[in-house]
């Protein structure tokens, strides 16, 4: 890691306190109030969330509430007690008054496509799906990759997943056949879902063909379940791709839950790290779930009649814990979208926000500042009054952004709430609460309970007010992914080596003198463009796979919408000259390799990399190069085996 990033220059004054009024409902309603829940959910943090813990349903209570083995990265939480996810989630919710309350309800893509599901229906979907999977020969701890647009089978089958016991691994659907492959084989599927194709912008996007191109090296899948979404012409293959339609047909309406530990696997997800193949973070039964339960409560303060939308991709972890997950175990009313934020006009999202009265809306930096461009009439001309509480997650959000969230889409009455968190931390970990945070534009604010935030510099020394330095985390909680699916060294040497005794999280982060914390960005070489994390070795190895190029090394560059683009510097094979139409072919080459979503924004090809003298290539010098720094500003080079490459970089530079 380096740590040439953690420098920080916003000087932010404005204040926002709670709406008085609001706060009185809140469950958290002071800022003095949140500290005395701190203070003691830091005393004793197994008492804290044991007591937590009685909000979910058990079949049998636990043996220890938290076991840690520092040395070997190793614990555990409510070990030996037993429950089901699908059971919290749904179940106990139809054994009582919220039975005909609606779970999810789901807007297509078409205007006119849309589907209410009640807890009881969602239940019977969920329960006869399950008996499909089992019919396949899935049992308790089988792996199920899933590959679908966001529609409502998506949900079905990851409860229908944590129902037998099986694991699910969601790929988000924009990502290539080459992607799905490697996570169908990192975690061994054995069943594949997807669909014929799926709906974007008023285009039908093929995703039987990429499904079929991951499936013909793969080895373990075995069936696949195809659900009919466009109705586009699809290949079958007799004896393993059967109808989602036509298998529940013939499925029993009841299946039994499975009794999972709490310790048990619930789900795979991968996401990107800063070197080599993604890495599958790996979530549990008991801890996951309390986690994303409470903080969805306690975080968006949520009451029984108010509609919820996250409006993240359940491909992501924020759709899994916020879409899902977290809403369904406290028994909310989750809207779930299909289409984009654009279409078919630039107000979708207030328009859905209008027609179901939507109380809490979570979105990303990214979408907000592409909407903000689009003008206001867009929001103006919906009726937003039923919001009350507004979030943001996946990136800093800047406070332009900020300001006109707060103004335009909140009318000055909504709290925004900023929270940090990521793929591996289950939930929200750093965000204000709307009762209680007075809010400063730009900052995560203060600690979720139970979470000891540590900013740490030179290994392992705790920054001063307004220091920059890694964020840490001190001890495990209860929604910490366990281990990294077959590979817990990489775990290991990934979070819990780089500052002793504590999880890293490759951000970058400083403490305000009054304890605000603000984010800085990530210390190593992931690039988070719209939000998400793309490791920048996934983007050169795919560029390197292509038959022209020798060496290639990608940085992020700073983008008005996206956060941060890519920019690929790259050496082409002896002889070869680079050109736009070589260019192009790259281009295309990583959106085949890995996705859409690692797009490389601009390649600029060089003869040569800046590199140490013991070959390492300067990733800072090119960061500062992509971004337009002056000579003067790319700080230490005396370090590089040749110097002179770096004038010929900046004469080279290309524009995004
Ligand atoms: C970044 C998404 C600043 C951060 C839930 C983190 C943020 C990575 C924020 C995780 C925020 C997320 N402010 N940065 N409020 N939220 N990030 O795993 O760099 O897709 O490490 O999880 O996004 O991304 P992931």
């Amino acid at each position: 890691m380096s740590d040439d990033k953690i420098e920080s220059i916003l000087e932010e004054t404005r204040r926002f306190p709670p709406n008085a009024d609001y706060a009185k409902g809140s469950y958290v309603k002071s800022i003095d109030e949140y500290k005395a829940i701190y203070e003691e959910s830091i005393a004793d943090p197994p008492a804290f969330w044991a007591n937590l813990a009685t909000n979910l349903e058990w079949f049998s209570p636990w043996d220890t509430v938290f076991e840690w083995d520092r040395d070997e990265a190793r614990f555990s939480w409510f070990k030996g007690g037993k429950l089901n996810a699908c059971y919290n989630c749904l179940d106990r919710h139809v054994n009582s008054p919220r039975r005909n309350k609606a779970a999810i309800i789901w807007q297509g893509e078409r205007e006119d496509a849309m589907k209410v599901y009640t807890y009881q229906q969602l239940l019977s979907e969920v329960e006869r799906f399950a008996n499909v999977l089992k019919s396949k020969g899935v049992g308790k701890g089988d792996r199920v990759s899933i590959y679908l647009p966001m529609i409502p089978e998506l949900a079905i089958s990851l409860l229908a997943c944590a129902r037998i016991g099986a694991i699910h691994s969601v790929v988000f659907a924009g990502f290539s056949s080459e992607a799905l492959y490697n996570r169908i084989e990192d975690c061994d599927s054995k069943i594949l879902i997807t669909s014929d194709g799926t709906y974007r912008a008023g285009k039908t996007i093929d995703l039987k063909g990429k499904a079929d191109e991951a499936l013909e090296k793969s080895k373990s899948v075995t069936s696949v379940i195809m659900v009919n979404n466009t109705g586009s012409e699809v290949s079958m293959t007799a004896g393993r791709d059967f109808w989602w339609h036509e298998e529940v047909e013939n499925a029993d309406l009841t299946c039994p839950c499975e009794e999972m530990d709490a310790e048990d696997t619930l789900f795979i997800l991968y996401t990107s790290g800063s070197t080599g193949k993604p890495k599958g973070v790996v979530h549990t039964t008991g801890g996951y779930l309390l986690f994303t339960m409470e903080t969805f409560k306690n975080v968006f303060d949520y009451k029984e009649e108010d509609v919820f939308w996250c409006t993240a991709d359940l491909g992501w972890i924020t759709g899994h814990s916020y879409i899902l997950y977290g809403p369904l175990a406290a028994g909310a009313t989750s809207v779930m979208f299909e289409g984009v934020p654009t279409y078919p006009k630039p107000d979708r999202y207030w328009h859905i926000v209008e027609k179901f009265r939507v109380n809490t809306f979570y979105t990303a930096p990214t979408a907000i500042r592409s909407m903000m461009r689009l003008g206001d009439e867009w929001p103006n001309g919906r009726d937003l009054s039923s919001l009350k509480v507004l979030g943001s997650v996946g990136e800093p959000i800047n406070p332009e952004a900020w300001m006109w969230y707060y103004n335009v889409i909140g009318h000055g009455n909504c709290a925004i709430l900023d929270t940090w968190w990521q793929t591996e931390t289950g939930g929200h970990m750093i965000t204000p609460l709307p009762g209680a945070t007075t809010l400063k534009p730009g900052s995560a604010t203060f600690p979720y309970f139970g979470i000891e935030p540590k900013i740490i510099k030179n290994e392992n020394e705790e920054c001063a007010a307004n220091e920059g330095g890694f964020l840490c985390i001190d001890k495990p909680w209860p929604g910490l992914g366990r281990t990294l699916w077959g590979d817990h060294e990489r775990y290991k040497t990934t979070y819990w080596n780089n500052i002793k005794g504590k999880y890293f999280s490759g951000d970058g982060a400083r403490r305000d003198e009054e304890g605000y914390i603000w984010l800085l960005g990530r210390v190593d070489d992931v690039i988070s463009v719209a939000g998400h994390r793309i490791g920048a070795a996934e983007v050169e190895s795919a560029l390197v796979s292509h038959t022209d190029v020798t060496e290639a090394a990608v940085v992020p560059v700073p983008h008005d919408i996206k956060g941060e683009a890519i920019y690929a510097f790259v050496t082409l094979r002896e002889g070869l000259e680079g050109d736009d139409d070589l260019r192009k072919a790259l281009v295309k080459h990583v959106r085949h390799e890995v996705g859409p979503i690692a797009t490389p924004g601009a390649i600029q090809f060089t003869d040569m990399m800046p590199k140490t003298r013991s070959g390492k290539i300067m990733r800072r010098i090119l960061r500062k190069i992509a971004s337009g720094d002056t000579p003067e500003s790319l700080g230490d080079t005396s370090t590089l085996a040749d110097p002179e490459v770096i004038d010929l970089l900046i004469a080279n530079r290309v524009k995004q």
